[in-house]
């Protein structure tokens, strides 16, 4: 509903943030008309709430009498049956339509220094080819090989969205059907001083950020995707987020697995290689089941023992993979009240009293986000919770150089993708210490898995020798590898 400048300024003054209209004088109509419309959308008594826990008041960390590790399955593979069952209850889940992707990439990604959505980082080592494009190529390939239809719902925020949909009208939705990629945007928060004032990123805007991943839970029920998911006959969403290279979009074991055990949500874990590594942890807390992020790890020390040989206890580490049940969210969303928020003492660019744009060297204020994972405690039956190994499965950018980041997920991708041509009889050059030494890189819809590979490579084998990229929008620059490029 519209806000005239009478209401707006009873309602600041009424939660003392009436500074927020203090260049009202200077604006011109249409900047007002901003301000006011930012105003109207507040929710002032959420507001208050967290100023006053989280701000106000040191908030006291929730306590739990037992932490215990998350039961887990361990890494699916063809030799176990249940496996094997699984496999083929997610093939079945495929074939019928039932899946749906949900891929997230609403956050501002500022950790890479990357001007634009962090989905557009040209992440191929060779042809550049972008983290979506990538994703999109999985999606070609399921979709051929299961003959069915994945709708990609993707999150994104006021900070992302206009970007991203440029890109991939640009990019022509990398060749897939624009009618199945669903672009859907979460709501945005103010952030806070450290006086639990809002503050002013323009003199007509409130600086505000993405209400975080859990965002999606509103989001996808509000915007109609729930709705649009159940119209398809979709029942179960894969989940991922945007800066995984290497995730499994829709990940047949893990959906299997899913549907096996009529899962309301599942998690995937993989082994934490050091206690303080910076990656949520699976446990369950008093009988529920958790994650507990990387910065509240020293709230909770038993998280960071170690067995005697130094390997973290509670290894089950959080790569940000989950699948959610259609209906879960629907229900999960009656309680979003419930779930938790996290806050996150941050540097904000801000006006100062003159209207200057002040950009701090230190924190100066707090952001309030909801984590996804925080649905995993209202699950009436227990989550599945399954393992993988890392290379293949997750390989996330959160930087551009040291852990996680692009120079190493190029080493991670290299080493797994030589792994590959191998077993299809193609020798790729290691220096001493065994490392491969030319770059490689293997379009998803050439092949998701070694097996396929080997499968789809025709034409003659031998050694190489030179940098590899195979897939319909490479190049192959080897002349032995030419029947690769005619098999696309
Ligand atoms: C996240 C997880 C961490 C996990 C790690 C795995 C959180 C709080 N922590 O950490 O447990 O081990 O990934 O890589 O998530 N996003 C939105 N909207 C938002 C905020 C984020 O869509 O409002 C999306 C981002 O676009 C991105 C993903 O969520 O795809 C993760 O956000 P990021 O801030 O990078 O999380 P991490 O701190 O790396």
């Amino acid at each position: 509903m519209a806000l005239d400048e009478g209401e707006a300024r009873r309602r600041l003054a009424e939660h003392g943030q009436e500074h927020v209209l203090r260049f009202w004088s200077r604006l011109g109509d249409a900047q007002r008309t901003q301000l006011l419309s930012e105003i109207a959308s507040l929710d002032f008594a959420l507001m208050d709430h967290l100023i006053r826990d989280w701000v106000l008041s040191e908030p006291k960390p929730e306590t739990f009498s037992r932490v215990e590790p998350v039961p887990v399955y361990p890494v699916a593979g063809p030799d176990r049956a249940d496996a094997r069952e699984a496999w083929e209850a997610g093939c079945d889940a495929l074939r019928e339509g039932r899946v749906g992707l949900v891929l997230v990439a609403g956050g501002q990604g500022t950790r890479l220094g990357f001007e634009g959505p962090k989905g557009a980082y040209p992440i191929g080592p060779i042809s550049g080819r972008s983290l979506f494009e990538f994703h999109a190529e999985k999606i070609h390939n399921l979709q051929k090989t299961f003959q069915c239809t994945l709708p990609w719902y993707i999150m994104v925020s006021e900070a992302t969205a206009a970007e991203t949909k440029e890109f991939f009208e640009a990019k022509s939705y990398f060749g897939l059907s624009p009618l199945d990629i669903i672009f859907f945007e979460q709501a945005m928060i103010p952030c806070v001083d450290e006086k639990g004032r809002f503050l002013l990123e323009e003199p007509h805007r409130l600086a505000r950020n993405p209400n975080g991943h859990g965002g999606c839970i509103p989001a996808l029920v509000e915007n109609g995707i729930t709705a649009d998911a159940g119209n398809r006959g979709v029942q179960i969403l894969s989940y991922f987020q945007v800066d995984n290279w290497a995730v499994k979009v829709a990940d047949l074991y893990f959906i299997g697995y899913h549907v096996l055990h009529e899962a309301e949500m599942s998690s995937k874990v993989h082994r934490k290689t050091t206690p303080r590594e910076p990656v949520g942890v699976h446990c369950v807390c008093d009988g529920q089941y958790r994650v507990i992020e990387y910065t509240e790890l020293d709230i909770y020390p038993q998280l960071l023992e170690t067995d005697s040989e130094g390997r973290p206890i509670h290894y089950a580490g959080n790569p940000a993979i989950h699948i959610l049940s259609v209906n879960f969210v629907e229900r999960v969303y009656e309680h979003f009240d419930r779930f938790p928020w996290h806050r996150a003492h941050k540097k904000i660019p801000y006006r100062d009293e003159a209207g200057q744009l002040v950009k701090p060297e230190r924190p100066n204020g707090y952001k309030f986000e909801t984590f996804v994972f925080d649905a995993l405690r209202f699950t009436r039956h227990d989550p599945v919770v399954l393992e993988i190994v890392r290379p293949g499965e997750y390989t996330p950018i959160k930087q551009l150089s040291g852990d996680n980041s692009v120079e190493s997920a190029w080493l991670i991708m290299r080493e797994y993708w030589a792994d590959w041509l191998e077993a299809a009889g193609c020798p790729v050059p290691r220096d001493a210490s065994g490392k491969v030494s030319i770059k490689i890189e293997i379009s998803p819809q050439f092949a998701l898995s070694r097996d396929e590979f080997v499968r789809n490579l025709s034409g003659s084998k031998g050694p190489i020798s030179e940098d590899v990229s195979i897939g319909p929008l490479g190049q192959c620059p080897l002349s032995f590898m030419k029947g690769i490029r005619e098999t696309n």
